[in-house]
């Protein structure tokens, strides 16, 4: 049976924290026997909000190491950045006329952004960013999009565009589902907002253990908790949402030990920190492995940009044969 294809993407931002990790990467690793893998590195998609592209480079192999100290597997996936597929620009281009102005204007994430990053007026190109995503997922036949919730929008936006094109020029494309991933966005080391590497609040994936420690010194526990000893209550404390994903055998320990007063706030963050350190390990490992000869990392990069380069061809030699201008 041919495998369903999975098409997933992140705006390259650099090293990759935990959220990240537990958010989309654990799923990505999990589902490269399962599925026909591609995963884009949208660099043209941070022009969205930002003209300084000075960054997007070596953010993006960042990030890629990160992709491959996790645990992606070149043989299996394909890894690329949408800038060097030059034909998801062109899909962009026939996929605008598609969708009206009003309907991106009701985009959720749009609002969101907007309301976020204080921006006075949008860019067109900002406005377009759902069809710029919708051309990364259908110029491969993407079939699932593995997203969280805030991504749902675009996926929803890119399925109402397939529709349209099908119906008037014929089928296509595939409509993809959105596979919503299962554990929500970890929260940040303030416990306010989720991990963010721009809220400062976040664990690197390549934060060596003494960083690790002195991060989780900060972190902010349950505010009735002052004294080691006394009762505490973990559903209000983040470092007990980290025992929780990475000391799970322990948690309901700790949990206990907390609520007691038996466990004390320092010693309960030396052995969060441990663990995820003890988590990190390895993955430090391969990262330092990768930035030792950057080479293998280009060479990843350049057998996935290949791979894609050959689907993304065929498929829009398909679409202008279909619109008869090809
Ligand atoms: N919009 C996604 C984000 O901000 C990134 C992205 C771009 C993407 N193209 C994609 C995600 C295609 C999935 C599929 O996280």
């Amino acid at each position: 049976m041919m495998k369903k294809r999975i098409l997933s993407g992140m705006r390259p931002t650099g090293k990759l924290h935990l959220g990240h990790y537990t958010g989309a990467l654990e799923n990505w690793v999990k589902m490269q026997d399962e599925y026909e893998n591609f995963h884009l590195v949208a660099d043209y998609h941070v022009l969205t909000t930002k003209l300084d592209t000075s960054d997007i480079y070596n953010d993006s192999i960042e990030m890629v190491i990160d992709w491959l100290a996790v645990g992606l597997d070149p043989k299996k996936v394909k890894i690329f950045r949408q800038s060097q597929i030059k034909e998801h620009t062109e899909l962009f281009l026939i996929l605008a006329m598609l969708i009206t102005t009003s309907r991106l204007e009701r985009n959720p994430s749009l609002k969101e952004q907007v309301r976020d990053l204080n921006i006075q007026h949008v860019v067109y190109g900002h406005l377009g960013y759902p069809v710029l995503q919708a051309a990364d997922i259908l110029i491969y036949k993407g079939e699932l999009v593995p997203v969280g919730e805030d991504q749902v929008p675009h996926v929803e936006i890119t399925r109402e565009i397939a529709r349209k094109f099908n119906s008037h020029f014929g089928d296509v494309f595939p409509e993809p589902e959105p596979l919503l991933t299962v554990f929500a966005r970890l929260a940040g080391l303030d416990g306010k907002a989720k991990m963010s590497k721009s809220l400062g609040n976040a664990i690197l994936l390549s934060d060596e253990p003494e960083i690790v420690k002195q991060k989780m010194r900060k972190a902010v526990t349950d505010p009735l908790k002052i004294h080691k000893n006394d009762p505490g209550r973990p559903e209000v404390c983040v470092v007990y949402s980290y025992h929780q994903k990475f000391n799970t055998e322990e948690s309901d320990q700790i949990a206990a030990d907390c609520r007691s007063g038996k466990l004390g706030c320092v010693e309960c963050k030396l052995r969060a920190s441990a663990k995820i350190s003890a988590f990190l390990e390895p993955i430090i490992e391969k990262r330092k492995k990768y930035e030792a000869d950057i080479s293998l990392v280009l060479d990843v990069i350049d057998k996935g940009e290949r791979a894609a380069r050959k689907v993304a061809v065929e498929t829009m030699t398909e679409v202008r044969t279909n619109m008869k201008i090809g």
